[in-house]
Order: structure tokens, then C-alpha cells, then sequence
């Protein structure tokens, strides 16, 4: 099994380049089903995620070839409708091909994703939002299967309990060529539904509202090939300030956008840490303080909130500054309901976590008390926070399991080599 070998206790200095977010790429890609001809995405990052979505493209019979970060996508010759369980298994991010197959093949069967270790996962929302256009849906061994009722889709108004991210992103791309107007109602505000808004207007949809919770879409008769650049990855460039903050230093992040990170940039500047932007870097550092190795942290509370809030995506390794702060923490994750699953290997590292429900009580044990350890990842965002952890701590830290890592990180080890950190992978 492939381990991250750590020597903790290192300061980070230098700059490294965000990569291409895969929360954005993901949809992008399966936005190439729409229309016909040779699509083109620019700073597409090179993940296990973005490896299977072009495993799924090629099933549902498209062509594809990458020239380093830009990734031209033909999907002339549709031969299949059905994303098969093995693969939506290993990323349920595959449920986004439901909506541009459902515009253009009018039919689709994909595996119900399954739940994973952060949580149930249901796309139930997505299914009535589909069903409000005029698509029957059914349950069938563990597939979905959704079909365009006679006379094709038409618009409607949809409405969200929950701003869902995949749901937005599929009631778009399944609206684009639907008969009317669909008013999408509670859409979530992420900037990656934001980059998609761009890629189906560069495909000559008719979109409004990009960046609000109120999306209308006007249905154009037909698409065709289109043509974007994937947005800086959000959650990429908050990890790494996160572990600065954490294992001290003075970091530069370009290639990225200071303004899809607002939550964590403002909690940080509560913690202590000096943050300075440009339009398109961030710098941040977290010098020594007083014959401490780096600055010292104030405890700060955060609360996961859809976008503008605070990311869950970046609560587990918000979670791994916290375990250093000089006081308590309090982190109150709301949008999934098993996304604590660092707090265990967190904890046999020194870090002092209780967990009462959504909430985890951290109480900071400050600085030079977390110790290495074998710990072992479970989802993409515990690898991250472990790593960070690793960072931090005095001695040898070996993160098992480090797929779930390459899933969502770009190089992790080599950008955190180039930044002075004492990494290793060990392939097994
Ligand atoms: C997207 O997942 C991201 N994945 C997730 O990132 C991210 O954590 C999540 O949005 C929240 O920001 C991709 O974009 C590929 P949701 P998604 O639908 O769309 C409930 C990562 O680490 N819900 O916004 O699946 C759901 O259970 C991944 O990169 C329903 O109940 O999340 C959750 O509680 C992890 N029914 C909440 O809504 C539905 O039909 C938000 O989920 C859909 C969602």
C-alpha cells in the first residue's frame, strides 16, 4: 500500500503553483456530452478523479487527448448511456453525466453512488429536479435509470431544500436544450457552477445569474463544442495555507484566486496569520514568534456553511491548525454527517478532540506537542488534514492509503518537497 513518508517539524518557504480545480474540471468534462465536435479545456489538473471521468467519457464513446494542462474532448460518436457501479463506485462525481446525456440521448443509466465515508450522499434532489422537466426516473438493481417523457424536456421552476453543488450542476446541463425557460431556485453559489456557467455559455447556452442562488435558463434548440479554462482549485490553495500556518514558514501560492477562499482567509487572519494578496497570488506566513518556531495561534471557532462559508472541504484540515491552538476550538460541520473521520488518527498524534454530534471540541495543546505516527487516511480531505498534521509534528509520520490523497491533490509531495518539507512517497 503506498504510504506518505513525513519528517515533521520543518517551516515551509518558497512558491508553488495551484493547480486546476477538480471540482470544476469534473462537470466541465461531462459538459462535453452535450454537443458534438472537439471541445477544449484548458489548466485541467491531472488526478486519479480527472483519470476516471476520462475512463467514463470513453465508455459513453468519446475521444479524448491531453497536451499537459489542456485537455481537448470529442464526443461525436455516443455509443452508450450507462455509467456501470465499478466506476461510480470509486467517484460518485460520475452522477454528473446524467444531465448531459439525459439533453442529448434523452436516456440515461447510471449507479447510484453510494454513500462513502463522509456520508449517505443521496442525489435525490438532482432526480426531482430532473423529474420537474419532464423525465421519468426509476430505481433498477442499484441503477438510475431516467428517460425523456414523449415530446421532450420542457423548463420549469426547480427548487433545492439544500443548495446542492452536482445538483446544480446537473439541473443546468439538463436544462440547457430543454423547451422554455427553468428557473433554478436555492442553487449553490460555488465558483466551480460558476465555471460551468462559462463553459455552456461558451456552448451556446443561454444562462443567467452566474455567482447567485437564482439561475434562469433559457432552453436554445442545439450546442456545440465549446471551449474553457478550469478555474485555481479553492480547496488546493486553502490546504496549503492551512499548512503553513501550521508547520510555520512563509509561503507564496500563484495561480490562484484570493477571492474563492473569503472564509478561511478571514479565520486565519483570526488565528494569527499574516495573509497578503495579489490579484491572482497569496502569501502567507506564520513567522517565529518569541523563540517559538511559529507564530502562535489563537483558537478560533468555524462553522462549514454552503459558499460563501466556510468549506467543508477545508474542515478537516482546519481541524489539524486547531489541534495547536492556545485554547478551544469549536468546528460545527454542517453539511455532511460522518466528515470527522480524521479526529481518531488526529488524536493518536497528541491532538486533544471530543466530538459531541456535529460538533468537535478541540482543545489546543499549543505547539511542539503533536507527535508523528502511522496514521491512516480514509477520504480525500482526512488525507489532507493528516499530511498537515504530519507537518507539523516532531518525528516520522506514515499516511497509509494514499490514494484518497491523489484523488484530489496535483504532485502533493513534490510541491510540498519544493517548499522545504521532508516527504517521501513510498510506493508499495
Ligand atoms: C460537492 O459534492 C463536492 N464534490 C464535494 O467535494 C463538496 O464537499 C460538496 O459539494 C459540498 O460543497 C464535487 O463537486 C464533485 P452537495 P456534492 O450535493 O455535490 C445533501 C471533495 O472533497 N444532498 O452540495 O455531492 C448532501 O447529503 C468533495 O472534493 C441531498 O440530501 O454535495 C449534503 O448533506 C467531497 N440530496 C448536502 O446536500 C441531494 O440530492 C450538500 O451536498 C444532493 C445533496
Amino acid at each position: 500500500m503506498d504510504k506518505l513518508i513525513i519528517e515533521g517539524g520543518q517551516p515551509l518557504y518558497g512558491s508553488i503553483a495551484i493547480s486546476g480545480a477538480k471540482n470544476a474540471a469534473l462537470p466541465l468534462m461531462a459538459s462535453t456530452l452535450l454537443a458534438p465536435g472537439w471541445h477544449t479545456l484548458h489548466n485541467v489538473p491531472d488526478l486519479r478523479d480527472t483519470r476516471t471521468m476520462l475512463t467514463l467519457l470513453e465508455i459513453l464513446g468519446a475521444r479524448w487527448e491531453r497536451n499537459g494542462p489542456t485537455l481537448r474532448i470529442n464526443t461525436d460518436q455516443m455509443t452508450g448511456v450507462e455509467a456501470p457501479y465499478e466506476l461510480v463506485k470509486t467517484m460518485r462525481a460520475s452522477v454528473l453525466v446524467l444531465g448531459p446525456l439525459l439533453s442529448r440521448c434523452g436516456f440515461a443509466r447510471v449507479s447510484l453512488p453510494g454513500g462513502c465515508a463522509i456520508g449517505a450522499r443521496p442525489i435525490n434532489y438532482h432526480l426531482l429536479g430532473f423529474e420537474k422537466l419532464g423525465v421519468s426516473t426509476q430505481l433498477e438493481q442499484g441503477y438510475v435509470e431516467a428517460r425523456v417523457q414523449e415530446g421532450g424536456m420542457r423548463g420549469s421552476t426547480v427548487y433545492f431544500d439544500l443548495p446542492s453543488v452536482t445538483g446544480t450542476e446537473n439541473l443546468l446541463m439538463a436544462s440547457v436544450v430543454a423547451r422554455g425557460e427553468t428557473i433554478i431556485k436555492n442553487a449553490a453559489r460555488e465558483p466551480e457552477v460558476g465555471n460551468l456557467i462559462d463553459m455552456l455559455i461558451a456552448m451556446g447556452a443561454d444562462i443567467a445569474g452566474k455567482g447567485t442562488d437564482l439561475l434562469i435558463v433559457r432552453g436554445v434548440e442545439c450546442l456545440h463544442a465549446g471551449e474553457a479554462t478550469i478555474i485555481p482549485d479553492r480547496i488546493e490553495t486553502g490546504t496549503y495555507m492551512i499548512a503553513v500556518a501550521a508547520a510555520g514558514g512563509m509561503v507564496t501560492l500563484t495561480n490562484c484566486n484570493p477571492e474563492d477562499v473569503p472564509a478561511l482567509a478571514d479565520k486565519l487572519a483570526l488565528c494569527g496569520v499574516d495573509i497578503r494578496n495579489s490579484s491572482n497570488s497569496i502569501t502567507v506566513s506564520c513567522p517565529e514568534d518569541q523563540g517559538e518556531s511559529r507564530c502562535r495561534l489563537r483558537s478560533t471557532d468555524i462553522t462549514t456553511l454552503p459558499f460563501p462559508g466556510f468549506p467543508t472541504d477545508l474542515q478537516a484540515q482546519f481541524m489539524a491548525l486547531m489541534v495547536q491552538g492556545d485554547s478551544t476550538s469549536i468546528i460545527h460541520e454542517t453539511i455532511f454527517e460522518n466528515r470527522f473521520m480524521h479526529v481518531p488518527e488526529l488524536k493518536r498524534m497528541g491532538a486533544d478532540i471530543a466530538i459531541e454530534g456535529s460538533r468537535a471540541i478541540v482543545r489546543g495543546v499549543g505547539r511542539d506537542v503533536l507527535n508523528g505516527a502511522p496514521v491512516m487516511a480514509t477520504d480525500l480531505r482526512a488525507s489532507a488534514s493528516l499530511v498537515i498534521a504530519g507537518l507539523a509534528a516532531t518525528g516520522r509520520t506514515e499516511v497509509s492509503r494514499i490514494y484518497h490523497l491523489e484523488r484530489g491533490y496535483e504532485d502533493m509531495a513534490g510541491k510540498l518537497q519544493r517548499l522545504g518539507a521532508r516527504v517521501n512517497v513510498i510506493r508499495a
